[in-house]
């Protein structure tokens, strides 16, 4: 484990890049239009007061916050969050948080560490998504309890309603440039997150339940600007899988246009507990 949280583990293979300045903004985005979603979860859980807690590829580290809100502090020496990332750069300090720098594709976390771990938006992006999965089954303590949501990238070519046909060519093209760039290395599973539930079965999890959460978003708003801000990222990947110029721009001010009104992908969330 690398404890310096200015750096990029060394073995990484990540689509993204948090240190540069679009990937702080992605990480920035999926926070406003995924947290609210998110904390409503984890409130639902109402995990003690005293429960230990692990944030998987915690990102600009704002649902590692929220679960450090939730706990009473028993001071200095007793680890209650932990934030983990390849990358943390962007997590803001906290009393009861621990902020880790790590590949989880070759750490170890141990076992029966943690009453609760999350993870959002991380193994679909994980190449090796099972071993690592089954390594935070493993880091859980019996009777802990796991929450993973991951985005469903399948069929995204369709989901602007209220767009001209010029932009909702431009996204589906988008889209498709955007899940081969992912399929690419294995950056990315586009269709990880439908089977959510049978890989909590799978992996030895109990009481599974299953959750999707969508909404509209309309032009300037977060889900939307999530596109804008990957277009940017993953610019030249995207030219070379055949996005043209002209593409990017139609997609860039539509994703900006308020009369426009959209779909992101829909967030799969799946909750289970690992038997005593
Ligand atoms: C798409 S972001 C999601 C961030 C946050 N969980 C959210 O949903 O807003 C994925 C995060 O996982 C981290 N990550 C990707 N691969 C990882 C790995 N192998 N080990 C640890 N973290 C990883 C990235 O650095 C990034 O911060």
């Amino acid at each position: 484990v690398n404890t310096d949280t200015t750096r990029r583990a060394p073995t990484s293979r990540y689509l993204f890049d948090n240190a540069t300045e679009h990937g702080a903004r992605h990480l920035d985005l999926l926070a406003q239009a995924f947290d609210p979603h998110t904390r409503h979860v984890l409130a639902g859980l109402a995990p003690r007061a005293d429960a230990v807690m692990l944030d998987a590829g915690t990102g600009a580290g704002t649902i590692a916050h929220f679960m450090a809100g939730t706990l009473l502090d028993r001071g200095a020496g007793h680890p209650q969050v932990v934030a983990l990332d390849i990358d943390p750069r962007h997590v803001p300090p906290h009393d009861r948080i621990t902020v880790t720098a790590a590949d989880l594709s070759t750490t170890d976390l141990g076992s029966d560490v943690y009453d609760l771990i999350h993870a959002r938006h991380l193994l679909m992006y994980v190449p090796a998504r099972d071993e690592v999965f089954d390594r935070l089954v493993r880091a859980l303590k019996p009777g802990g309890r796991i929450v993973v949501s991951d985005a469903d990238c399948t069929a995204a070519d369709n989901r602007l309603t209220d767009a001209s046909p010029e932009l909702k060519a431009a996204y589906a093209a988008y889209q498709r440039a955007l899940v081969a760039v992912g399929r690419h290395d294995d950056l990315l599973d586009p269709d990880w997150a439908r089977y959510l539930p049978s890989t909590l079965r799978k992996h030895g999890l109990v009481g599974v339940t299953a959750s999707i959460f969508a909404r509209p978003w309309t032009g300037g708003q977060p889900g939307l600007q999530l596109h804008t801000c990957i277009s940017l990222h993953l610019e030249s990947e995207l030219t070379a899988a055949g996005l043209t110029r002209c593409q990017l721009e139609v997609l860039r001010d539509g994703m900006q246009d308020p009369t426009v009104v959209g779909y992101t992908y829909p967030l799969y969330t799946a909750v289970g507990v690992k038997p005593t």
